[in-house]
């Protein structure tokens, strides 16, 4: 039978905290077949339009977004967490699934009016994904759309995003 991209990924319990159902992706990167068809699918829907950058979320939004933007002939552009960029930076606090966080980009990463694709392996609450999206449009940036492998619609991160907006690619819950 052909396998999905669902079938790829691992749920473990308790992780990192009692009551967290993890996502567990590097079962999917790690096998050929799944990898392939996850980028391929995040890519689909933005063939042919504009795309200036892909920004992905730390972590494993690098792993994504960088085979996106190769996909697509663009730059990568990395959103990090708060202290890890070694140049000037602006920066954004969020709110977790289990936990607070802030993450920051470049200052110079993204130009008034690119035309940029957010990527990351997994929506839950939304707040990592706003708060991608604030900094970049902070420095003009336009949001071309959202790319996530897993959708946790029950967080609110759908609801969230479609209320800015935002067009949303997602490939299984
Ligand atoms: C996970 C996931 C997303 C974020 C989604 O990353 O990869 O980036 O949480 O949650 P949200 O929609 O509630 O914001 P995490 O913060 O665990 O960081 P990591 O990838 O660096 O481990
Ligand atoms: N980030 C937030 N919630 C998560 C989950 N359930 N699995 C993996 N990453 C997450």
């Amino acid at each position: 039978m052909t396998r999905t991209v669902k079938d790829f990924i691992r749920t473990i319990p308790d992780f990192p905290h009692e009551g967290i159902m993890f996502r567990d992706v590097t079962t999917l990167f790690a096998d050929p077949q799944g990898f392939r068809m996850a980028v391929d699918q995040l890519v689909a829907p933005f063939a042919g339009q504009r795309i200036d950058k892909v920004v992905g979320l730390e972590a494993r939004g690098f792993i994504l977004g960088g085979a996106v933007a190769h996909q697509l002939s663009t730059g990568f552009v990395p959103v990090r967490k708060a202290g890890k960029l070694p140049g000037r930076v602006i920066g954004q606090d969020y709110t977790l699934e289990y936990g607070e966080a802030r993450v920051e980009l470049h200052d110079d990463a993204i130009q008034p009016g690119e035309r940029v694709l957010v990527v990351d392996d997994l929506l839950a609450t939304g707040g990592t994904a706003e708060a991608g999206i604030k900094l970049i449009e902070r420095l003009g940036g336009e949001i071309a759309g959202c790319a996530f492998v897993i959708d946790l619609p029950e967080l609110g991160g759908r609801d969230r995003l479609e209320k800015l907006g935002m067009s949303l690619v997602t490939l299984c819950a």
